[in-house]
Formats: C-alpha cells, structure tokens, sequence
C-alpha cells in the first residue's frame, strides 16, 4: 500500500514514517519547503516539498498513486500568530481533504488532538464523548484543531469520504528533534526546576501511537474518532519519575494555584511593556494547573493501542533531546569536556556520571564489578550520552593507568577526574582485622594516588581538574570509623598540596565532603572482620543531589564543599574547638543517640 504522510519531519511523523516502513508500506512524505528535517535522515521515502496553503501546487498530484493519506501537519505552537494557527491547521485540512476526494484516496487518517474533548480526573478520565472544553475556547491551536475534525466529519458525512480521526494526548518520544514534546523534560533538565503545578496530563508514546494510527489506516471504523493516550500522572509524579531517569532532583514543591496564576499575569505583563513574548503567560498558567486526564479504552480495544511505560517514554525523549543537540547551550560547562568517574557503577559515582553525560560531557565510568558496571554503561549511553566503561581496581596502579588511557583512546583528552570510589568501614579500632585496615586505606586513598599520578600529565595539558569525593568523617574523627577517617582526612591533605603544586600549571583540585547519602540497596560496608553488612543509616540527602554539589564545585571551580548544615557547623566548632564536638560526640555515643547508637 502506497501512503503519503503530512507532517512527516514531527515528532509523530518520523515515528509514523518509521512504523509504516516496517510494515512494508511506499511512504511518501510532504515536507514544508526548506525544511532540514533530519528526523527523516536516512530513511527509504519518497520525499516532496510543498506546502498545505499553496494554491499555485495541487495537493492532489502530491497524492496520486497514493491509496492512503496520514494528514499529520499542523502548527502545535502556542507562541504561534493565530491567523496562521487557523489557516493552517483548519484551511489546511479543508485543503487535504478535497485533494483526498480529487484523487479518489481510500482512507484519509486525520490527527487531531485529545484537547478536543473534556479531560476528566485520573480516576476518571475524559473520553471521545466530551464536549469541547471551556479552558480551550479562544486558543488557536485547540479551537482550530477540534474544527478540523469537525471538518473531517463533515466531509465524511456530506462528501462520502472515507476517514478516521485519531487525537493524541501530550507526545514523547524518539525522533523529536525540533523538540516538540521533549520541551517539557528540556526545561525541566536545563532549568532544574524544583517546583511545579497541580495539574497534570496523559502522556502517551509516540511509537504507540503511531502504530495505533496505522491500525486506524487497516481497521479503524469510518467517521469516529480515538483518543491514543497513555499514562495518566500529575506533574509531580510525571518529574519525579523523570528525575530518576536523569539523575537530578524531583520537583520538591508543587507551587499554590493563586502564585502560578500571578506569575503567569506578571510575565505577560511584563512582555506586553517590553514588547516581547514571554516564555509563560496567562494561558500557560492556566493549563499548567488543568488535569489533562483522558482514557484511551476505546483505542486500546479497536486499534491496540499499546501502553509502554512511561519511563520508556521519558528515556527515548531525553536521548532524542540529546542526539539533536537540545540539552547543552554552547555557555553549558561541561559540553565536550572529558570526565572520568572513579567507582561509577552505583551510587554517587553513577549519579555523577549520568548527570555530567546529560550535560554535554564524555564519561569514562570504572568500577571492579564489571556486570553492574556494565549495566551503568547501557543506562548512561540509552540517555544519549557518550560513555565508556573500564573495569579495573583503582588500588592497583596498572588498572588506573587503563583506566585513564581509556580516555584518551576514546576521546582523545581527560579534563576532570573525579576520585570518588570508596569503600566505608565500621568497628573499633582495636578490633579492626588488618586485612580491613589494608582494603580502606587502598582504595580511598592509595586509590587516589594512582589515578591522580596516571591523570596528572593530561590534566595539566588541558588544565583540567581533580576532585576528591570526601565525607563528614573528613572534616573531624568520628568512633568506630578510624580507617575510613583516616582516609578521607588524608585527601584533603593530598588535595592541598596538589593545589600548590598544580595551581600555576592551571589545574584546579576541589574537595566535596558528603554527608549521609541515599545508599544503593547492593551497597555494603565493612566490618571489624572484613564481612560485609548493609549501612543501616539515615540518609540525609539524595545521590541526585550530591551529584548536583559535585558538578557545582567543578563549575564554580571551588576549593571544597560541605554538603549538609550540621557538616558545616561541625566542621566550623571542630576548628574553634576540637574538644567541644570531642565531647558532643562522647554524649551523643553515651546517649545512643541517632548514628552514635552503633558505635557504643
Ligand atoms: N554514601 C554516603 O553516605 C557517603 C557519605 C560520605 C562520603 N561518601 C563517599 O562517596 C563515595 C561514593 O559513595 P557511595 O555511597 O556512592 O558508594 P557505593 O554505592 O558503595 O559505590 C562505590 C563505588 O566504588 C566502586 N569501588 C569500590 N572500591 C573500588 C576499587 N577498589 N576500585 C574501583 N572501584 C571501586 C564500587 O564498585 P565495585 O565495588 O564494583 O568496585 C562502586 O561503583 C565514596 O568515596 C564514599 O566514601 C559516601
């Protein structure tokens, strides 16, 4: 079957293309003129130019031989001037809906929108029996859209035309290389938005839905119309499920509607007396709190519609985000730097590693374990981001060798080690097994002194930087953790002097003492006997937001920082008064208080 597909360059285009291909289907594709389009690169399509509103070309020739046309162009901007909204979106269809009857096609499949139609609540969302909603009325894109289909009704009713709407939720995807959906996570990844609104949406999968549009073109009933959504979430949970996925922080407020309402009425306000458009105004304001909720039932029993989690939604849009070149402004830091992690198989390490990956840095990850090692590597480069992976032990100086040569051999320069393997301990000193004593010492610190000897050279060729990855114990002893201490209070040792040495060859060394991290569930400590036990502590902060503290004193090239308020103050009193946090801690141990409990 021969098709020809408007719209073919969008996000729902190019999964569409890509769906009939596999299905053996002649695709044609009618691509505004000059458009780059590199969401079809490399595809087997028969390529035109044209566009819906030009009345010099016919839209008819562009169809013949075709049995079927996807009528997919429309113009989704909000931004955009509402003349041409209507003109295109509805003329445009008037157009491609006598040019299907010129040319005799056998079935016209129409994208609508699900906006069509009134949303309802998660527990009950809207369906294809909702009026058109209220919040809509007098926005170009919404109104213009719900009239096309109307159009198309109406042809199909009065003109014997064979069609079938379908009207998708909110997309995400692959392909989306302008970006249309992605918009939402680019925001949400560049700005690092830590609040959002109480309204929310159905997110549905652009690969899904483009195949429930092609079982529209085979088996959809003529005239009616499917809503193709996915996932129903409030923007909390759709950003907190996306923070997961790329590492950073989940929104931690979801703001009162009264203050996003102001802000969106200050924003245009302020872009009416500057004669600017604002990025929120108004309307934006208003949608941000609607729950956009819809049930795709109907198109999951007539089209199957498949319903792939939205987590693969989120992954696939943020790597088309970053395959297109939507994640790093050239003013983005870490855009081309190479970063080498140390201990980047979970933990702090990995989070560190996804984040540097996702703003626009080449990473190398080492750990021993070379299976979950592994599985970071596939997870970092399904993001999108250029990593590579070396097992190896960093307490062994032919490993940390390896481990930077990778570097170089992949690509082609080293700009930041970050020393973060580490191995944690608990248990008396007196009771502490040598073997346990020897293990701390060499991977926290003779560790360090291998990948720093091995990294030195090429971080002074690129004037890069070391971090050291250090901790609360760094800062003041704590009971029951001599060795780890030890260790950690010796880098910040190695780290001074190495600033001397290295300051006027322009490498900058910075220290970041964490305090109790969110642990992986794998992770294990050693005991006075060398087994190994879970930590069973607090967490007082997340990896996301170590990661974001680390990035921050590579960026401001800072000399160290303390992640928690108690580590400052601690390390502040232990300065004016070591005796004082000596006796603090005593009390808090005789106390059994908080952590202190363990140790007594
Ligand atoms: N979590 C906290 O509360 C906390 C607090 C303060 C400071 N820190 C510091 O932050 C860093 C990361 O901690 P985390 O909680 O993310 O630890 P984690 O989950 O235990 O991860 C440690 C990482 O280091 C690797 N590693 C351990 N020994 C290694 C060796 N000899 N050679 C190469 N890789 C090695 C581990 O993989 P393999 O085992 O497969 O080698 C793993 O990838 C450590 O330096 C730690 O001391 C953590």
């Amino acid at each position: 079957m021969k098709v020809l597909v408007t719209g073919a360059d969008g996000l729902l285009g190019g999964n569409l293309v890509r769906e009939l291909l596999a299905r053996d289907y002649s695709v044609r594709v009618l691509i505004y003129p000059g458009s780059r389009s590199p969401a079809l690169d490399g595809l087997a399509v028969d390529r035109i130019e044209g566009d819906l509103l030009d009345k010099a070309r016919s839209l008819a020739d562009a169809m013949a031989g075709c049995d079927g046309v996807f009528h997919c162009a429309a113009i989704t901007d909000l931004w955009a001037d509402a003349d041409l909204v209507w003109q295109v979106n509805l003329e445009g269809t008037r157009r491609v809906l006598d040019a299907c009857l010129t040319a005799s096609i056998k079935r016209l499949v129409f994208v609508g929108s699900a906006s069509s139609f009134a949303p309802g609540s998660i527990a009950a969302p809207g369906d294809e029996t909702g009026g058109f909603p209220e919040a809509y009325r007098g926005v170009a894109y919404m109104e213009s859209k719900h009239c096309a289909a109307e159009l198309v009704r109406e042809y199909v009713r009065e003109k014997d035309l064979d069609a079938v709407i379908v009207a998708p939720t909110f997309l995400l995807g692959p392909y989306d290389s302008r970006p249309s959906g992605g918009e939402l996570l680019r925001q949400f990844i560049v700005k690092r938005m830590k609040v959002t609104a109480s309204g929310g949406r159905s997110f549905a999968y652009a690969p899904d839905v483009a195949r429930a549009m092609v079982a529209a073109m085979e088996k959809g009933k003529t005239g009616e119309t499917y809503i193709l959504g996915g996932q129903n979430l409030c923007y909390r949970d759709f950003f907190s499920r996306a923070a997961k996925i790329a590492g950073l922080e989940p929104p931690k407020h979801v703001l009162p509607d009264p203050v996003i309402l102001l802000t969106g009425a200050f924003a245009q306000f302020v872009g009416n007396v500057l004669g600017k458009k604002p990025r929120f105004n108004r309307t934006l304001a208003r949608f941000s709190l609607l729950g956009a909720y819809y049930s795709s039932a109907k198109a999951i029993d007539h089209l199957a519609l498949p319903q792939t989690p939205v987590e693969t939604a989120i992954e696939d849009s943020i790597r088309a985000l970053h395959e297109y070149g939507h994640l790093q402004s050239d003013a983005e830091y870490f855009k081309g730097k190479v970063a080498l992690v140390t201990g980047g198989s979970r933990g702090v390490g990995y989070a560190t590693a996804q984040v540097l990956a996702l703003r626009g840095a080449s990473v190398v990850i080492t750990a021993r374990g070379e299976t979950r090692l592994r599985q970071a590597e596939e997870r970092i480069a399904g993001l999108g981001g250029a990593v590579v992976a070396v097992p190896g032990d960093v307490a062994r100086s032919e490993d940390a060798g390896r481990m930077v040569q990778a570097a170089i051999d992949h690509f082609g320069r080293l700009d930041i080690l970050i020393n973060n393997a580490g191995v944690s301990m608990r248990g008396h000193f007196a009771q502490l097994s040598p073997e346990v004593c020897h293990q701390v010492a060499a991977t926290n610190l003779v560790g360090c002194l291998n990948m720093c000897q091995a990294a030195v050279g090429h971080l002074v060729e690129s004037k890069g930087q070391i971090v050291f990855i250090s901790s609360i114990a760094g800062l003041f002893g704590l009971p029951g953790a001599s060795v780890y201490c030890a260790t950690k209070k010796a880098l910040t040792g190695l780290a001074e002097s190495l600033r001397i040495e290295l300051i006027p060859k322009g490498v900058h060394v910075g220290v970041v003492y964490l305090g109790f991290t969110e642990h992986d569930p794998e992770k294990r400590i050693l005991t006075a006997d060398g087994s190994l036990v879970p930590p069973e502590r607090p967490a007082h902060h997340s990896q996301a937001q170590a990661a974001a503290l680390i990035l921050k004193l590579i960026e401001k090239r800072k000399r160290h920082v303390i992640m928690t308020p108690v580590g400052v103050l601690g390390a502040l009193l232990y300065r004016l008064s070591p005796r004082l946090i000596e006796r603090a801690i005593l009390w808090a141990q005789a106390q059994q208080w908080g952590i202190f409990k363990r140790f007594s």
